[in-house]
């Protein structure tokens, strides 16, 4: 049986490149995948970044060129991951082409929509990384997604940047995908000096509660973690960019369910009904855990031909054998981390 639900797709997007753009996507998609939603996460970005941050070295035959143009169905575009629940759909060399491809198409903004609509995958949330500009990919991005998220560096010229991305934003949501909300807007690589805490305040001025609260601070950890081709919420799970990246995402999860029930003073985040809504700031622990256990799993031995990526390989190579379809259940893997969560709602305890 087809599996009928429907991912929320959120587009990760600011035409400035070089922001943080793949990071955020990449370590919400497994933050998402560790809380135990069933998560996507698509490359739209011909440098492959996240396609490669998530393990998949070399790029994958078939991707996200195939997801615009192709025929298969989407659920083998989807390839399993070293982490449970959390499938990716590569930057193939193809996607290259897809530029002038889709601006030949009778409607090219419309073209991954019309695909994500014809056939269902069974996730929860679909994470779009999208590249550094705006074109025709990122259009299509932005005309498909429900969510944007908009990282923004706390620098001297990104307030003009983070203006104009807004405007484009805006324009997709006006003219060509009245379901977009506002765009969310999360601070990166963000530092203590005086000039980066006022273009912080500038930018939470101008756009206010779009702002998360949440800031991902500037962290080597992230460029060690890009190294070893891992998102940092694995790879040094207590880094303070780990750390905050997990504390974005349950933000995030907060801002969907007053999105979806409206905005509730008391902010609470229990759902009676999904149990998938249910995480709060109380959880933290409880899924960073969960990112700990997998950087354990996959951490290579001492002294490791390799290093991480090795490592991470063979894992791989060894799930692809079991791992699941998009939709399907996997069996064995951990229970999902609000399964086994508390119920009620407590205040921010990190
Ligand atoms: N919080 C951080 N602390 C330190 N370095 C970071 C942080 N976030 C990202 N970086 C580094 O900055 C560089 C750019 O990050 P990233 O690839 O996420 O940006 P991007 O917006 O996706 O770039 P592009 O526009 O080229 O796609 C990378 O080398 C990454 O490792
Ligand atoms: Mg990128």
């Amino acid at each position: 049986m087809a599996p009928s639900r429907e991912a929320t797709l959120i587009a990760v997007f600011n035409q400035k490149g070089g922001i943080g753009k793949t990071t955020t996507a990449t370590n919400l998609a497994v933050c998402l995948a560790a809380m135990g939603f069933r998560a996507g996460l698509i490359d739209l970005d011909t440098q492959g970044n996240a396609t490669s941050s998530l393990g998949l070295v070399p790029a994958p035959a078939y991707g996200s060129h195939d997801l615009l143009f192709g025929r298969q169905p989407l659920a083998e575009l989807f390839l399993p991951t070293v982490f449970p629940r959390l499938f990716v759909c590569g930057a193939n060399d193809l996607l290259t082409t897809a530029e002038i491809r889709l601006s030949m198409q009778r409607n090219p903004h419309d073209v991954l929509r019309r695909r994500l609509a014809r056939d269902r995958l069974g996730l929860d949330f679909l994470v779009i990384d999208c590249p550094p500009a705006f074109g025709m990919l990122p259009l299509n991005a932005l005309a498909a997604a429900r969510r944007a998220i908009m990282p923004v560096t706390a620098e001297p010229l990104a307030h003009h940047g983070a203006q104009k991305a807004w405007t484009n934003l805006r324009r997709v949501a006006g003219s060509l995908n009245p379901g977009l909300s506002r765009p969310d807007i999360v601070l990166t690589m963000s530092g203590a000096t005086r000039q980066a805490g006022d273009v912080t305040a500038t930018i939470q001025r101008e756009f206010g509660v779009q702002v998360f609260d949440t800031e991902i601070p500037r962290d080597p950890a992230v460029i060690r973690a890009s190294l070893a081709d891992m998102p940092v919420c694995v790879y040094e799970p207590s880094a303070p960019a780990a750390r905050a990246s997990l504390r974005l995402a349950i933000e995030f999860l907060g801002r969907e369910r007053e999105r979806r029930d409206g905005f509730d003073p008391d902010r609470p985040r229990l759902d009676e009904g999904s149990g998938a809504m249910r995480l709060g700031w109380s959880d933290f622990d409880a899924v960073h855990e969960i990112l700990r256990r997998w950087n354990a799993r996959l951490r290579p031995p001492m002294a490791p031909e390799g290093g991480w990526p090795a490592a991470a390989a063979a894992a791989l190579k060894a799930r692809r054998a079991r791992a699941p379809r998009p939709g399907e259940r996997e069996r064995g893997a951990e229970a999902p981390a609000y399964a086994r969560l508390p119920r009620d709602w407590v205040s921010e305890t990190t």
